[in-house]
């Protein structure tokens, strides 16, 4: 099983971005963590951290064919991109929403997630441990 990780905008500052909210862990660390996980439950995964919105849609169309499932987590363009909606939709892949906050309990402008109704599962609130989750639930449901 190959799982292609995307993460959206200010998520390559992480650790430097409001540590109150996002924890003080960077974003390789988030990678290494990661890894650690696909390595321990057998499977494979490919990263991708881009700031605009294009290549996120690029790299969700380049999942075509190449990975099996998506674990995404949009940051701010969860909130604003119908672009991003319509390339889960049109590529068809098991797809997960994972945030490391829970933006229901922020600003009003955060609860709305545009991609949420093409995904799969949606993981909140729970730090780095959302995407292990996520990996796990992809490998929990190869095994039904
Ligand atoms: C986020 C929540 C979003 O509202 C915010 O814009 C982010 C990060 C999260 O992981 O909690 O950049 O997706």
């Amino acid at each position: 099983m190959h799982i292609l990780v995307i993460n959206g905008p200010n998520l390559n500052l992480l650790g430097i971005r409001e540590p109150e909210l996002y924890g003080e862990a960077s974003y390789d660390d988030l990678v290494s963590l990661i890894e650690a996980e696909a390595l321990r439950l057998g499977i494979v995964v490919s990263f991708v951290q881009s700031n605009c919105e294009g290549t996120l849609v690029d790299a969700i169309q380049g999942a075509y064919g190449t990975m099996d499932a998506i674990i995404i987590n949009p940051a701010a363009y969860t909130h604003t991109s119908i672009a991003l909606l319509d390339a889960i939709k049109a590529v068809g892949l098991p797809t997960i929403e994972v945030h490391l906050t829970n933006p229901d309990e922020r600003e009003d402008f955060r609860k709305v997630s545009y991609i949420r109704p093409a995904c799969q599962a949606t993981i909140t609130g729970q730090g780095f441990e959302g995407y292990l989750e996520a990996l796990r639930f992809f490998v929990d449901i190869k095994k039904l």
